[in-house]
C-alpha cells in the first residue's frame, strides 16, 4: 500500500508531480490560453464584485492561503486577508455580503475551519471551498468549490495537499486576473505554460534527495533551526519549519528573512542552522545580504537556490538546487527540499513519521 516506499509521507512527497498534474488536468489548457473551472465560471460575478477575499484555514492549509494572498494580490489585484480559522470565528469579524471567503482544507473536516465557514455564511458572504476529500463536511457546507484531486493523503504531515492547494489557488488567481484584465495576455500565457511545466520541475527537484539526505545527517542533532524566506517564499519558510517540528520534534521557526534583524538574529551562532530560500527571482540580492549577516555570526547556512546559482553557493555551507521558474510559482518547487529534509531528519531520529505523537490527520475538535 506504500508502493515500495518506507512511509506514506515519502510516497506522498514523490507523488507530487502526478498529483499536481491531476489537479490541473482538464482545467489548464495552456495552448488555448484557457482555464476552465466550473466553480469559478458559475460564480464569476461574486468574485468580480468582491471588495476583498478572506481566506480561512489552519496549519499547512493556512500556509497555502498565505501563498495565495501573494498570488491573488499580485496577479488579480484583489485584496486578500488570510485568517486562522480559530481566530477568525471568535473575533466578531466584519463580514458582509460583498465578501468572498475561500476556505482551504485537505480533510474538509477541520472543526475550526468548518465553524468559520458557517459564521461567514450566516453573514451573507459567498463561501468557496478548496478541499481534497470529496464529499467532506467543508465541501458540502460551501456554496461552491474546487477539489485538489491530490488523491488520499495518509501521512499526518501534509505534503501533496499543500502543493496541490497552491496549484488550485494559482489557477483561480489566473482565471480572475484574465477576467479582470489585470495581466497582459502574454504574461498570462507565460504563466499557463510555466504552470504546465511544474510537474517535471518537481521531479527534477526530487532528484536532490540523496544530497538532502546527506545534509540531514549533519543537522539531525540540532536543537533548533531557523527557516527564512521572502515574498512568495516567506510562507514556504513557515511551512518548512512546521514540517520539521511536526515529525522530528526539533524546535524550528519560520520568519520573513528581513525580520531577522528585529529579533531572531540574536539566536544565531555556530549551533544554529539556518535554512534560507534564496531563489534567483524575488529579492535575491536582499536575501544574499541576509545570508552574509548570518555568516558573520557563524550561523550554518543551508541555501535553497536556483539551478546554477553562484553567489549563495560561495557563502552557504550547503546549497540545494531547484529548477528555475516564475517567481510566483516558485513555492511549488522550493517546498520540495524542505519536505525531504524534515522527512530524513525524522527517520534518522527514529520518529514515527507517518503518525507523529499528539497529532491527528483531521482535527475535528476545536
Ligand atoms: C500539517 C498538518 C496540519 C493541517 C491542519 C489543517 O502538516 O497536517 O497543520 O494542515 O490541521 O488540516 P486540513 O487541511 O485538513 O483542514
Amino acid at each position: 500500500e506504500k508502493g515500495g516506499y518506507d512511509h506514506f509521507m515519502l510516497k506522498e512527497i514523490y507523488e507530487q508531480p502526478l498529483a499536481i498534474k491531476d489537479t490541473y488536468r482538464g482545467r489548464l489548457l495552456a495552448d488555448e490560453g484557457i482555464i476552465k473551472m466550473a466553480g469559478i465560471e458559475d460564480n464569476m460575478k461574486r468574485f468580480l464584485n468582491a471588495d476583498r477575499i478572506i481566506i480561512v484555514a489552519c496549519g499547512t492549509s493556512w500556509h497555502a492561503g498565505l501563498v495565495a494572498e501573494y498570488i491573488f494580490e499580485d496577479l488579480a489585484r484583489i485584496p486578500v486577508e488570510v485568517e486562522y480559522a480559530s481566530e477568525f470565528r471568535y473575533r466578531n469579524p466584519v463580514i458582509t455580503e460583498k465578501d468572498v471567503v475561500i476556505s482551504i482544507s485537505q480533510s474538509g473536516e477541520t472543526a475550526d475551519t468548518l465553524a468559520a465557514i458557517k459564521l461567514a455564511k450566516s453573514k451573507g458572504a459567498f463561501v468557496f471551498g478548496v478541499c481534497n476529500v470529496v464529499g467532506s463536511s467543508i465541501a458540502r457546507e460551501t456554496d461552491a468549490g474546487a477539489y485538489t484531486h491530490a488523491g488520499p493523503e495518509i501521512g499526518v504531515a501534509s505534503t501533496k495537499a499543500f502543493t496541490t492547494q497552491i496549484t488550485v489557488l494559482t489557477l483561480i488567481a489566473l482565471r480572475l486576473a484574465r477576467a479582470k484584465g489585470t495581466m497582459s495576455s502574454s504574461d498570462y500565457r507565460r504563466h499557463l505554460h510555466e504552470l504546465e511545466l511544474i510537474p517535471e520541475k518537481v521531479t527534477k527537484a526530487l532528484e536532490a534527495d540523496k544530497h538532502i539526505q546527506a545534509v540531514s545527517q549533519l543537522y539531525k542533532d540540532s536543537h533548533n533551526m531557523l527557516y527564512l524566506g521572502r515574498g512568495y517564499n516567506f510562507p514556504v519558510a513557515l511551512e518548512g519549519a512546521l514540517k520539521l517540528k511536526e515529525i522530528s520534534y526539533i524546535h524550528a521557526e519560520g520568519y520573513p528573512a528581513a525580520e531577522m534583524k528585529h529579533g531572531p538574529i540574536a539566536l544565531i551562532d555556530e549551533n544554529m542552522p539556518v535554512i534560507i530560500i534564496a531563489t534567483k527571482k524575488g529579492h535575491y540580492e536582499k536575501v544574499v545580504s541576509n545570508i552574509q549577516e548570518i555568516k558573520a555570526r557563524k550561523g550554518k547556512i543551508i541555501g535553497i537556490v536556483t539551478e546554477g546559482d553562484v553567489s549563495v553557493r560561495e557563502l552557504a555551507d550547503h546549497v540545494i538546487e531547484v529548477p528555475e521558474t516564475l517567481e510566483n510559482l516558485s513555492p511549488l518547487l522550493t517546498t520540495i527540499p524542505l519536505q525531504l529534509l524534515s522527512y530524513h531528519i525524522a527517520v534518522m531520529l527514529g520518529k514515527n513519521v507517518d503518525q507523529p505523537r499528539n497529532l491527528a490527520k483531521s482535527v475535528t475538535v476545536e
